[in-house]
């Protein structure tokens, strides 16, 4: 049995439909039931409740397990949950953990400077060095971050895309990619030990993003520099909580000093993953770029 966590999150969500796309029965770790209810309706997939950071409550989650996929939150105590899954993991006999952790795309990012990617590090540290088999999933920046209420999410209404970093160019995945590879991972064997670094084909300005998203909607979308402070009071006024501030203000710092991105698609071709394009992604999600339900 595969269990998974992180099923009713950003990524998660579209990893487990790619689980029930593909027929491959699937466990979901599911800390609020009243979350669940979209993990009901989808084909070979069942959830259990429980908590990471409360190893009493993942008995039943890990009954039969041979390998999870353990996603957590960035924004959420994410070195403390996912290192006390790991020990309940092992404790419980799980052979295999693959960990769905992060790569920031910037040439020279420097991970000491953004606690996201370090944080990652620690994680991918312990795990290796727990007993229980592993492998790294790390993406890049994910392309439905640029969705409107994203962390770069454009602005349907006045039609911009608002950010500080200039012409800085980024190489974001699109999470259908990550969840292909994800399954196809979970789902084959030879993968203990390996590091699969993943981004999107194409390096793109913040200029070229809104290029694509007017392209796919038939409305002109421009993007407008502003300063980090205006970027923060923003994330502020949608509500975003203080340690999730800090984080997307230390990234944008790191993209502001690293200007350039690099493209990885090893992975994409190793599992015969055609890279979905921002272009492509755009077109798919018009509707959601303006607004529209
Ligand atoms: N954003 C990006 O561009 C990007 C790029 C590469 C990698 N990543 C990494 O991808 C990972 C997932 O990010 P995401 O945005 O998909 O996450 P997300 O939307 O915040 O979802 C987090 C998931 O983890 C679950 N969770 C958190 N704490 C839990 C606990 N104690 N017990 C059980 N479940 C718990 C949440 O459950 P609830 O529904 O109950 O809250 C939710 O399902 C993060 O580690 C992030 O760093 C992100």
């Amino acid at each position: 049995m595969i269990l998974m966590t992180g099923a009713t999150g950003l990524s998660g969500s579209l990893i487990v439909e790619e689980f029930a796309r593909r027929g491959v029965p699937v466990r979901a770790l599911v800390r609020d039931p009243r979350r669940a209810g979209h993990l009901s309706e989808l084909a070979g997939v069942e959830w259990v409740q429980g908590d990471m950071l409360r190893p009493e409550s993942l008995h039943e989650a890990f009954k039969d397990v041979e390998r999870v996929l353990l996603i957590s939150s960035a924004r959420e105590r994410m070195v403390e949950t996912q290192q006390t899954f790991i020990d309940a993991a092992r404790a419980a006999g799980v052979p295999h953990v693959v960990k769905l952790s992060g790569k920031e795309a910037g040439i020279g990012f420097d991970a000491d400077r953004f606690r996201g990617t370090r944080e990652h590090l620690d994680i991918e540290r312990y795990l290796e060095r727990s007993g229980v088999a592993w492998t790294h999933l790390r993406p890049s920046q994910f392309m439905q971050l640029y969705l409107p209420g994203g962390n770069f999410g454009v602005d349907p209404v006045r039609h911009e895309l608002r950010l500080p970093i200039g012409s800085t160019r980024l190489s974001p995945i699109d999470i259908e990619d990550v969840a292909k590879i994800a399954v196809a991972v979970m789902t084959s064997s030879g993968h203990e030990g390996a590091v699969y670094e993943m981004s999107g084909p194409e390096a793109l300005s913040m200029k070229e993003v809104v290029e694509r998203v007017s392209d796919a909607t038939g409305v002109r979308y421009s993007y407008v520099e502003v300063s980090r402070a205006e970027k923060v009071a923003e994330y502020r006024e949608l509500g975003l909580p203080d340690v999730g501030v800090q984080i997307l203000d230390e990234l944008l710092a790191e993209r502001s000093r690293h200007t350039d991105s690099h493209i990885w698609l090893d992975a994409h071709r190793a599992f015969g993953v055609p890279p979905t394009s921002f272009a492509e992604f755009a077109n798919r999600h018009a509707a959601a770029l303006l607004g529209q339900p």
